[in-house]
């Protein structure tokens, strides 16, 4: 079954209102709803006494109206009674400072008081829900993060440094901490990484994300394992963040989930800006289909103007069903809107949802329900279906984790160099896969690796195995300049995969924004003189051919893109950095060395996604503009939402879709 619902809070309102709650949501379509993620107070209104009878009444509401139910645990906002019994249930910010009551995910996430409240409130709510038949499964907190520097969790770094390291002679030398003579004679010597003026030891503080990363997963499990115990049938999931959100490795936290969900936000209060990058959703998307090869739910949707204390500029008319589509199209089999009503009080004020702070259904409730009944012709199709790939971008935590320690150009984010090549292919209307540096390529035509910093062997045997087997594989500045302790290795980059790629790094250059500098490629079916910055690696070919050289600087002349011929297949080392056109240019060529070409050409800001039912494909063509446009078909297919043919070409009116059977 496709879900289709909301984030819903009865907590916030009198109880006569649930049952026009109910009836309007069924009206729309609405088949589930999130619950009392940030409800313990209600559930636990004092120390021990237990109130789940209104949480009961809540769900027989919708029930009568057959929507069923997730239920989240509640201790992403524990309560005041239980933060007022000691203060280290805070946790300590990167600069030092102690949190205070007020807002939420303000505790520490190792604190054993903490751990025992949340057992006991975890355990209540399992044993009263585990067997109820309209709760089909769980959330486990929300949106985990922020990371705790306090004595508790220094010392559980201590412990997690002895489970992976023999001793502490082996930590001082991983960390390398003859240099300014930090070498550590007692464990207990150890700091936590707080914030600096500059860099901490990279050893010490990569392991500290790594330490954090593994406390989020265990406190997870320890709610997973809790529920568990009582339940085989119902479902485990957490809301993730995206592609951008970088506190936690989510390929560890998605294994101990049954699927992974996650939380889908367009336009918010921090970006006042109209225009939206419509790849940066779809980014998110393919990367947490990745986490676990699987599709997802979108278990918050933005369904009204995103603000805290800023008004959010509103979503226009059909942008709500546009990026609801957008998400079902990269691999949503269900989708809950963020949040059913408005709140008229505490932070979130502004934070609209479906229904406005009056509760009356107005143009987003309309245009969502829309979307609720086109679902009911649809989702049935769509439900279970699968994107297919032919090209995977690799991502690694590790190497997030470390450029967090050490940016390495003010201009440099890791996030943004693997999104501009990304949109280069969204722009092309080709499926991408994110996938992880342990992740299987086969199948791949075509796999990008961009600044794999932290590269450890096997990664390189993953890689190694990928182009033996024929695949075109390609590196960029900054590749395996790091071992897995955060070392930078003993021999010329791009190190251990020098071979493979067929070139050394002769020497590097990180630009100032006054020298950036062109490149200009020289194939000959590819000429084009392109503006780069940001980073330059001078590079010298051993086994590989030039494609291109830099333009200008002491280094002018000088090879910045190579091709080697390895095993079966190629090998490409981009050296360096550029401007969108840049990377078009790049993806085109990638493309035609790979034999991959898009399904359908569109004009530009109309996306191009597709999901496979066996050998049906089902086609989402998304107009992102706000100008009508036509897409020409390749051949007649059928609108899977009206059941009508078409033959030649699709008009679509500003902001809007259409689904192909083809
Ligand atoms: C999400 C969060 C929700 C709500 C929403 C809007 O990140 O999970 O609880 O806060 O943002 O701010």
């Amino acid at each position: 079954m496709f879900y289709f619902g909301a984030d819903y809070y009865p907590e916030h309102w009198p109880e006569t209102r649930w049952f026009e709650d109910a009836r309007l949501m069924a009206e729309a379509g609405f088949n589930i709803v999130r619950m009392a993620e940030f409800a313990w107070s209600f559930m636990e209104p004092e120390d021990g006494k237990f109130e789940f009878a209104w949480l009961d009444r809540a769900i027989e509401t919708l029930a009568a109206q057959d929507i069923h139910v997730v239920l989240g645990t509640p201790t992403a906002s524990p309560p005041p009674w239980l933060m007022a019994k000691q203060e280290d249930l805070f946790l300590v910010r990167e600069d030092g400072v102690r949190a205070t009551y007020g807002l939420r995910r303000e505790y520490c996430i190792n604190n054993p008081l903490y751990h025992q409240h949340t057992e006991r409130i975890v355990t209540k709510m399992a044993e009263h829900f585990a067997n109820h038949s309209d709760v089909i499964g769980w959330q486990i907190d929300n949106e985990f993060g922020n990371r705790c520097y306090c004595e508790i969790c220094r010392k559980g770094f201590l412990g997690w440094l002895q489970k992976r390291y023999q001793s502490l002679e082996e930590v001082n030398d991983v960390w390398g901490t003859a240099f300014w003579s930090h070498i550590y004679t007692d464990w207990s010597q150890i700091p936590v990484p707080l914030k600096r003026e500059v860099a901490h030891n990279p050893g010490l503080h990569l392991d500290y994300k790594r330490f954090m990363s593994d406390s989020f997963r265990q406190y997870q499990k320890l709610q997973i394992d809790i529920i568990r115990q009582q339940t085989e049938e119902q479902f485990i999931t957490h809301n993730l963040m995206g592609f951008g959100f970088d506190q936690l490795n989510y390929y560890d936290n998605a294994e101990d989930l049954d699927f992974v969900s996650w939380d889908n936000y367009k336009r918010m209060q921090w970006d006042m800006n109209a225009a939206i990058d419509p790849s940066s959703a779809a980014l998110s998307a393919d990367t947490m289909r990745g986490l676990k090869k699987k599709n997802f739910w979108v278990m918050e949707q933005q369904s009204g103007g995103g603000g805290w204390d800023i008004v959010a500029i509103p979503p226009k008319p059909g942008e709500l069903r546009l990026w609801t589509y957008q998400s079902v199209a990269h691999g949503a089999d269900a989708i809950l809107y963020f949040r059913w009503r408005t709140c008229r009080t505490g932070t979130e004020q502004y934070w609209h949802g479906v229904l406005d702070h009056y509760g009356i259904p107005g143009r987003r409730y309309e245009e969502v329900s829309h979307v609720g009944m086109e679902l009911q012709i649809i989702g049935k199709a769509i439900h279970g279906s699968q994107v297919r790939a032919p090209v995977a971008i690799m991502q690694s935590y590790d190497t997030r984790f470390a450029f967090q320690v050490q940016p390495t150009n003010p201009r440099f984010g890791y996030e943004a160099h693997i999104h501009d090549f990304y949109r280069a292919f969204f722009h092309h209307n080709i499926p991408v896969d994110i996938v992880s540096e342990k992740d299987e390529l086969e199948g791949y035509k075509l796999v990008l690796v961009p600044a794999m910093y932290v590269l450890t062997e096997e990664t390189v045997s993953n890689l190694e195995r990928f182009v033996d087997s024929g695949g075109l594989l390609v590196f960029t500045p900054r590749t395996g300049v790091k071992d897995e302790t955060n070392k930078v290795v003993n021999m010329k980059l791009p190190g251990l995969v020098t071979k493979l790629a067929g070139v050394e790094v002769e020497e590097y250059v990180s630009m100032p924004e006054d020298e950036d500098n062109q490149v200009n490629f020289e194939l000959l079916n590819l000429k084009g003189m392109f503006p780069v910055s940001v980073w330059a690696d001078v590079l010298k070919p051993t086994t590989a051919q030039i494609v291109a050289r830099y333009g200008s600087d002491y280094y002018a002349g000088c090879a910045a893109v190579t091709i080697n011929e390895f095993e079966s297949g190629e090998v490409i080392y981009i050296g360096t950095m550029g401007d969108e056109a840049f990377y078009g240019y790049v993806v085109e060529w990638l493309l035609e060395l790979s034999g991959l070409e898009p399904f359908l050409y569109t004009p530009g800001g109309v996306e191009v996604a597709e999901r496979w039912q066996g050998d049906q494909r089902i086609l989402f063509i998304l107009n992102h503009t706000a100008e009508e446009v036509v897409v020409h078909l390749p051949f007649g297919m059928t609108n899977l939402l009206t059941n009508e043919g078409i033959e030649e070409s699709v008009p679509l009116a500003p902001f809007d879709l259409c689904v192909l059977g083809a």
